[in-house]
Order: C-alpha cells, then structure tokens, then sequence
C-alpha cells in the first residue's frame, strides 16, 4: 500500500461525497490533507473528522472560479504548508436538462465550476509545482465526458472539454516533472445516487460488465495510484473507474 511522507494534496470541493472519500484515502495513507469547498462549515465539520481519526487536515474556504480569491488561497498553503505535491480538481455541478430547454445559466454554471475552475486552480498549482519541478494533478471528469448523455449536455461539454485540458496540460507541464491525469467515475454510489430506487440502480447495473455500482473509495485508490511514484511514467491520461462501462 501507498505510504506517503511529507505530501501536501489539495482536493477541491472535497467537504462532501468523492472528494472527502478521496481526502480519507490520502489522509490514510500518510499524506497532508488540504480540504477546500465552498462553505467554511462544512470545510470545518470535515476537517475535524480526519483529525479526529488522527489524520493531517487542514481546511481552506473558496470558490474554484473566483481567480483573485484562488489566487490568494494558493498563496496562503505555500505559506501555510511550503509547498504543494498534488492538486485534484474535484469540485463539480450537475444543472440537467435537455438541450432545448436548457438555460444560459445552466449551461454557464456548469462549465464555470467544472472546467473554468480547474482552469484557474490548475494554473495557481503549476506555478508552484514547476519551480519545485514535482507535481501531479487529477482531474476528476466522468465517463458523461467519453460517452455523453441525453440531459447532460452542459455536463458532457464540461468534461469532455476536461479531459482534452488535461491532455494540453500534460503536453506542457511534462518538461518540468508535472504530471496530469484525469479520472473518469462511472455510477459512484454516493449521498446523492443512493437515494434512487432500486429498481433504477438494478437498471444501471445491468449495462455495467461488473454488474455494480462503484464506491467513492473506487475513485479515491486510482487517485492515490496517479499521485504516487508507482504511476511516475504515466501523463496524459484518462482513467475510467466505470466498472467497464466504457472500453476504448
Ligand atoms: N457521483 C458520481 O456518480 C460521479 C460520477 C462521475 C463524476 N463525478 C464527479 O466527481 C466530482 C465529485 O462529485 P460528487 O458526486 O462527490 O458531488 P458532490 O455534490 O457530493 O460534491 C461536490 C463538492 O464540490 C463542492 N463545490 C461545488 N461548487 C464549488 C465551487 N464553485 N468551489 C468549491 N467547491 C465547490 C460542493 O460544495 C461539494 O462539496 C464532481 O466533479 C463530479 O462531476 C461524480
């Protein structure tokens, strides 16, 4: 198993569902966990449940697409913490609907926090990570980005458009020892997804070659595979966690 010594992992929006599953993985495994979400409670109330596992936590506040705010949060970790060894652009919306009747605001506001904002966070971590000439950052993105989905065509845009950032970034920041991965979740059982029917999950899982939903936990490992050395000659890619739902 993974042990990290003296990692420093920044998860957005990571005070709830993958992200906090992601964030206990890491913490787990020995790394400096540095959780940031977009409300300062539910930051505070996730950091205190690792600490009080007698993990390394530390909890930051923001919002991924306000660049002056990120900027000064950036900023604050390297003088918090000294450096920065991996970053996993986490946070994500969904605002579904179909085509024809999908809003400006919709559309806007899911490729504003899904790819803007890891946009903006990807650049304050480079800056970073190339003068330390060590990093790798995750893109959290979904198999929606490979496969697309009727209802979802602001999300599908969002992460497709991550995986082809990821690409470019991997493409630019591989001179200076910056890796870039994107992993792509299937049907993850989480808060929001477990509240389905059964008969809707017993429906899904009937296209899925493992015949289950996925676990945050899933998602969470292959991060800390990307993050580690064991995956140091890998850039570029994208990963799915789908249970072989996808196959290219
Ligand atoms: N749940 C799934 O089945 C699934 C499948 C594929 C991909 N994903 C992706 O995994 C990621 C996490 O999904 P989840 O299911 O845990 O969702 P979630 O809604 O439980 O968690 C998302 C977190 O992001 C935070 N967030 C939202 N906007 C933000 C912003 N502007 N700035 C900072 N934080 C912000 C939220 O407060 C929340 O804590 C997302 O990118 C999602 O698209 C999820």
């Amino acid at each position: 198993m993974t042990r990290f010594n003296d990692y420093k992992v920044l998860i957005t929006g990571s005070a709830r569902g993958i992200g906090f599953a992601i964030a206990e993985r890491f913490a787990a495994s020995g790394a400096t966990v540095l959780i940031m979400d977009i409300s300062a409670e539910a930051v505070q109330t996730a950091v205190k449940k690792l600490t009080d596992s007698g993990f390394i936590a530390f909890g930051y506040s923001g919002n991924v697409t306000d660049s002056a705010a990120m900027e000064e949060l950036f900023a604050k970790i390297i003088r918090d913490h000294g450096k920065l060894d991996c970053l996993i652009n986490n946070a994500g919306i969904t605002r579904d609907n179909l085509l024809l009747r999908m809003k400006e605001e919709e559309w806007s506001a899911v490729l504003d926090i899904n790819l803007k904002g890891s946009f903006i966070c990807t650049q304050k971590a480079f800056k970073v990570m190339m003068k330390q000439r060590f990093g790798s950052i995750i893109n959290i993105a979904s198999v929606i980005g490979i496969m697309g989905n009727a209802g979802q065509a602001n999300y599908a845009a969002s992460k497709g458009g991550l995986i082809a950032f990821t690409k470019s970034c991997a493409k630019e920041f591989a001179s200076r020892n910056v890796r870039v991965n994107a992993v792509a979740p299937g049907f993850i059982v989480t808060e929001m997804t477990a509240t389905l029917p059964e008969a809707v999950t017993a429906e899904y899982a009937k296209v899925i070659p493992l015949s289950r939903m996925g676990s945050p936990d899933d998602v969470a490992r292959l991060c800390v595979f990307l993050a580690s050395d064991d995956s140091s000659y890998i850039t570029g890619q994208t990963i799915a966690v789908d249970g072989g739902l996808t196959m290219h």
